[in-house]
């Protein structure tokens, strides 16, 4: 079963061709980097004039690479939920005008979901390694982290374990970043300026690192960071502004690490994943093998290119939803909320 996926909830435009065994026949991204990096974060407004921009060609092109013509594909998925719903718009307008056109099934992604199943993607011979359910999965991006039980790739089957409190990982990289005045996104500047910085000259708190819930916390160390710039300007030395990037992914990998392996450990689970743009960082990933390794504990990282925002995760996501029979209509909606975060906010009240 071919699927066409498309991608729009926030600064990417992307699309591509993945069959039911996660095969990716081909997996286009349009960054808008560029255009949001001079206001230092995503301007909902232009992202979504860029996707209208976009979304032809990008679709277009997915199609070219894999070879196959529109008629060719069994279904369309598309991401509706949860991203700017300006932007969500454009991708889920498209894809009705196609399946409508084509005559194809369509089905709505959760974005989340996208990013929980990216794990099964396979863009090389060698990617046949998958874990088998049940797995525990850190998902960690710019809009979102939690830690998630995973007992079948359906949202129904999927409990949160644990949450950030306030802003997600990476969303804390980008802040620090652009307090040190690094640029946008922040996450791959901060990595590579704290591969030559020394942790342990930065004193950063590790908020909730100790405490034994699985919930998680990242504005106390921003606040930190922005309080030390306050008092002492941004380093003055490349040196210095390295030491507080180090200390500051020291803290972040480490807490998440530690939460993700415990999660496994409590649920009696021996793999686990880490999904979602955060999920790029190698420190966190060689923490995460570090300690799982200790504890008996099995990490699964999908490769760069599946980590952060691309199509070709949501048209596996809805590759397993059309395989199940299930459809959306016309009626389909875009929407800023996840589908997981409702079933476990009231999943919660029960444990
Ligand atoms: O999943 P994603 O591409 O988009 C969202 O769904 O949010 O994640 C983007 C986030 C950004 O906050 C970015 O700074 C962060 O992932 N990120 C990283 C790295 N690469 C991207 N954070 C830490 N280290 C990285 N290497
Ligand atoms: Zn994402």
């Amino acid at each position: 079963m071919l699927v066409l996926g498309i991608e729009s909830s926030c600064d990417e435009t992307a699309a591509a061709i993945v069959d039911d065994t996660g095969w990716v026949h081909a997996d286009v991204v349009h960054s808008q980097i560029g255009l949001h990096a001079p206001y230092g974060g995503v301007v909902p407004e232009l992202a979504s004039r860029d996707h209208l921009r976009n979304v032809g060609p990008v679709v277009r092109s997915a199609l070219d690479g894999a070879g196959v013509r529109l008629a060719d594909v069994h279904g369309i998925a598309v991401t509706n939920r949860p991203g700017l719903v300006g932007a969500l718009l454009v991708g889920v307008q498209a894809a009705k005008g196609l399946a409508w056109a084509a005559g194809k099934p369509l089905v709505g992604v959760d974005h989340l979901m996208g990013h929980l199943l990216a794990v099964f993607l396979r863009r090389a011979t060698g990617d046949a390694d998958v874990p088998g359910f049940p797995f525990v999965c850190l998902l960690a991006s710019g809009g979102h982290t939690a830690i998630y039980r995973v007992d079948a790739p359906d949202a129904a089957a999927i409990t949160e374990l644990g949450a950030t409190r306030d802003d997600a990982a990476g969303e804390a990289f980008d802040k620090v970043a652009k307090l040190l005045g690094l640029g946008y996104p922040g996450g791959p500047v901060v990595e590579r300026l704290a591969r030559g910085g020394d942790a342990a000259r930065v004193k950063l708190p590790a908020p909730m690192a100790g405490s034994d819930s699985l919930e998680m916390s990242f504005s106390g160390i921003k606040t930190k960071v922005a309080q030390l710039v306050a008092s002492g300007g941004v380093p003055a030395t490349s040196a210095g502004v390295a030491d507080v990037c180090a200390a500051f992914q020291a803290a972040v990998t480490g807490v998440l690490a530690a939460k993700l392996i415990e999660g496994a450990a409590r649920e009696g689970v021996s793999e686990v994943v880490i999904g979602g743009g955060v999920a790029a960082n190698l420190e966190l990933r060689r923490r995460a093998s570090e300690l799982g390794a200790r504890r008996g504990v099995r990490v699964f990282v999908p490769p760069l290119a599946s980590c952060t925002d691309n199509a070709a995760m949501i048209a596996y996501a809805g590759s397993v939803r059309l395989s199940r029979g299930e459809r959306d209509g016309w009626e389909l909606l875009a929407t800023s909320e996840t589908s997981l975060e409702r079933k476990t906010r009231k999943g919660r009240g029960r444990r």
